[in-house]
C-alpha cells in the first residue's frame, strides 16, 4: 500500500517506523521545511531514495497514495486532510484531528462523500493496560459505571514550547488540555460510552506566560448515561513528567492505569475476579514504554491498514477525534464563560479563547 507522511517533525519518526513495520510501501516525505525532510531521511536510511516534496498537493497529484499521515502543526491538519481526502487518499489525522468543531466536520463530511477511512492517531487505545480495561469493560465487569477520571500530570519548559513558535498558540495548538491531555480526555470519553452532556471547568495559565493557551484546566462532565468524568490536565509539574492516569470506577470494578502516559495497571478489583487476577493482569499488561509518545502508532498503523483492505470503520475513527475535540472546546467555553455548558456545541473553536489569558 503507497504510504506518504505530512509533516516530519519531533512525532515523524513514530509514524515512518509505524509504517515500516506495518509493511507500507513509503513514497513520499512532504514538509514545508527540506531540513527537516533531510534530518528523518538521515535517521531512516531505509526509506532509501523516497520522493520528498514541500508541497503536499504536489505530492498527491504526483504520487497518488492510498494511504497519507499528517503529523503537521496541529491548525494545519484539517485542510491537509482535506486536500488529501479530495485526492481519494484515507488518511491518518495526528490528534487534535482540527482546532474547531466546523473544520472536523468537514474532515468527517469529506470522508464521507470519498468514500475513504479517516483514523484520529490516538494511540494510547492501543497500551495493552488500556486494552485490558476496555476487554474488561465490553466483558460487563464494571457493572454500572459511576465515574472515571483522566490526570494528566506532565512538565513542559520553555524549552519546549522554544522549539517551535506554533506550540501554545491558539491559532496552531491551544493549550496543555489540547495537545497532551486530548489522549487521556478520547479514552475518557471512549470508556464511558457516552455523549457529554454538561461540563463544568476552568482553565488557566499559571507558570508559562510565554504562551498563549493554559498550563492547567480542571473540569467536571457530565454524561447522558448518568456517569461523571473528571479531568485534570496541567504541565507545571515541579521536576518532569510524573504520570498520566485513568481511573474507572464501576458498581463491581475498579481499575487505575497509571504510569508516564497509563501503560501501567496499578489498581484492578473485580468483584468476580478469582484472588490472584490482580497480581497476574499487573504484571500482563504493564507494560512502561521508555517514550511519552508510548508503542502505539504501530498498531493504530496495523489497525488502519486491515480497516482500508477490509472496508471497516479504523478502530479509532474520524468521530472520535472530534468527540475529543469538542470535549476540550467546551472545556474552553467553560472556563471562558465562567459556567457550566451544555453539550453538544452547536460551534466552538480554540480561536474562541483568544485573549483568554490576557497578561500573556
Ligand atoms: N500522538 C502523539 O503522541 C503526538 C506526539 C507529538 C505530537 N503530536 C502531534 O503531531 C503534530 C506534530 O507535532 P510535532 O511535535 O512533530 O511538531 P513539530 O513542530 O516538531 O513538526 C511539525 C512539522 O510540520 C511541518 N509543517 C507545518 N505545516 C506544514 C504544511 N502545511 N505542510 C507540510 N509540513 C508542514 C513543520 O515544518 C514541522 O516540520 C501536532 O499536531 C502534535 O499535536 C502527536
Amino acid at each position: 500500500m503507497k504510504y506518504a507522511l505530512i509533516g516530519c517533525g519531533r512525532v515523524s519518526p513514530n509514524h515512518i517506523t509505524a509504517a515500516l513495520q506495518n509493511g507500507l510501501e513509503v513514497v513520499a516525505l512532504c514538509d514545508l521545511l527540506p531540513e527537516a525532510i533531510a534530518a528523518l531521511q538521515q535517521q531512516f536510511p531505509e526509506l532509501g531514495a523516497v520522493k520528498t516534496y514541500t508541497d503536499h498537493r504536489d505530492m498527491l497529484r504526483a504520487e497518488k497514495p492510498e494511504l497519507v499521515a499528517i503529523a503537521t502543526v496541529s491548525g494545519a491538519h484539517a485542510a491537509i486532510a482535506v486536500d488529501c481526502i479530495r485526492a481519494g487518499c484515507n488518511v491518518i489525522i495526528e490528534k487534535p484531528i482540527a482546532l474547531s468543531l466546523a473544520d472536523a466536520d468537514l474532515v468527517l463530511a469529506e470522508a464521507e462523500k470519498a468514500n475513504v477511512k479517516v483514523c484520529a492517531n490516538h494511540q494510547n487505545r492501543f497500551n495493552s493496560s488500556v486494552q485490558a480495561i476496555r476487554a474488561a469493560l465490553e466483558q460487563g465487569r464494571f457493572g454500572r459505571l459511576y465515574h472515571a477520571t483522566a490526570q494528566i500530570r506532565w512538565n513542559r519548559s520553555k524549552a519546549y514550547y522554544d522549539q517551535a513558535p506554533w506550540r501554545g498558540t491558539w491559532a496552531q495548538d491551544g493549550g496543555c488540555l489540547m495537545n497532551q491531555c486530548i489522549h487521556n480526555i478520547d479514552l475518557l470519553n471512549w470508556m464511558l460510552g457516552s455523549q457529554p452532556v454538561s461540563v463544568t471547568a476552568v482553565t488557566d495559565n499559571l507558570s508559562h506566560g510565554y504562551i498563549e493557551g493554559e498550563d492547567i484546566g480542571l473540569a467536571i462532565i457530565r454524561y447522558q448515561n448518568g456517569a461523571y468524568g473528571t479531568v485534570e490536565g496541567t504541565v507545571n509539574v515541579f521536576g518532569g513528567d510524573l504520570e498520566e492516569v485513568l481511573c474507572l470506577f464501576g458498581e463491581t470494578g475498579t481499575v487505575k492505569a497509571g504510569g508516564t502516559i497509563n501503560d501501567v495497571v496499578e489498581t484492578w478489583r473485580f468483584a468476580d475476579a478469582p484472588p490472584e487476577e490482580e497480581a497476574a493482569v499487573k504484571q500482563r499488561f504493564s507494560k512502561a514504554a521508555d517514550h511519552i509518545y508510548g508503542c502505539g502508532h504501530t498498531p493504530l498503523y496495523a489497525d488502519m491498514i486491515d480497516a482500508i483492505v477490509h472496508d471497516r470503520a479504523p478502530y479509532v475513527d474520524g468521530h472520535a477525534g472530534r468527540n475529543a475535540l469538542e470535549l476540550v472546546l467546551a472545556i474552553y467555553r467553560s472556563s471562558l464563560e465562567h459556567k457550566p455548558v451544555s453539550l453538544p456545541l452547536s460551534a466552538a473553536s480554540t480561536l474562541d479563547s483568544v485573549g483568554m489569558f490576557p497578561n500573556k
